[in-house]
C-alpha cells in the first residue's frame, strides 16, 4: 500500500509540549509536540478508548485523563501492560505543515465507495466481496451503511443550507414524512459509526 500523506495542522498551531487532535477521514487523532518533534498517536485509548489527547503530555509520556494509563507517544508502548499498544501513525514536517501517514485510515472509505457504486451499478455481491475481500454478508451490510451516510449527509446538508427540512431524500423518500429511526436503522447507524 502506498504511502499517503496528508495535511492536518501547522506546527505553529501546537507548542512543544503541547498536543492536539485532529480528524483524518473520521478518525481522531492525537499530535504530540515533544521538543519539537510531533508525534502522532490514535486518539482513541487502548484500554477503554478514553482521550489520549486531552491527558497530561509530560516529556514523550502522556497519561489518559480516563485511568491514568501512560503511554509512550513516539512508539505507543503502555508503561502499565507491555502487551497493550496505541496505534501510532508517522509524521512529517514541511514548511511548517504537519503531515500523518493516513493510508489505513483512506482506504477503508475508499473500499465503502467502491463496494457502494458496484452494488449500485447492479454487480453481484459475491463478485464485490471476491475482489475487494469482503464476504457477499459483508458487501451488503457496507452498502447499506454506506446509503445511510449518504441520506444522513444529505440530510444536514439541506439543513444547513435551507435552516429547515423539506423535500425528499435521494431516493424520493419525504423527509417530512420520515419516521423516528426502528432498530434496523440504528443497527445501519451502528455499522456506518463502525466505519467512519
Ligand atoms: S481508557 Fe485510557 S486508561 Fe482507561
Amino acid at each position: 500500500m502506498a504511502l499517503e500523506f496528508i495535511p492536518v495542522a501547522e506546527l505553529a498551531e501546537i507548542p512543544p509540549g503541547r498536543s492536539r487532535v485532529v480528524r483524518v477521514s473520521g478518525a481522531a487523532i492525537a499530535l504530540f509536540n515533544v521538543d519539537g518533534v510531533v508525534y502522532a498517536m490514535d486518539n482513541r485509548c487502548p484500554h477503554e478508548g478514553g482521550p489520549l489527547g486531552d491527558g497530561e503530555l509530560e516529556g514523550a509520556t502522556i497519561e489518559c485523563p480516563s485511568h491514568q494509563w501512560r503511554f509512550d507517544v513516539r512508539t505507543g508502548a503502555c508503561a502499565h501492560d507491555p502487551s497493550v499498544r496505541a496505534k501510532t501513525y508517522d509524521v512529517r514536517v514541511d514548511h511548517g505543515m504537519i503531515f500523518v501517514e493516513a493510508s489505513r485510515l483512506l482506504a477503508a472509505p475508499r473500499r465503502h465507495r467502491e463496494v457502494l457504486r458496484r452494488v449500485a451499478a447492479g454487480e453481484a455481491p459475491d463478485a464485490i466481496g471476491r475482489d475487494v475481500g469482503l464476504s457477499p454478508q459483508e458487501v451488503e451490510r457496507t452498502a447499506e451503511a454506506a446509503r445511510v451516510g449518504e441520506r444522513l449527509l444529505y440530510f444536514g446538508d439541506l439543513y444547513l443550507r435551507k435552516g429547515r427540512v423539506g423535500g425528499t431524500d435521494l431516493r424520493g423518500v419525504p423527509y417530512r414524512g420520515m419516521k423516528p429511526p426502528d432498530a434496523e436503522m440504528l443497527a445501519a447507524l451502528d455499522a456506518l459509526a463502525r466505519l467512519m
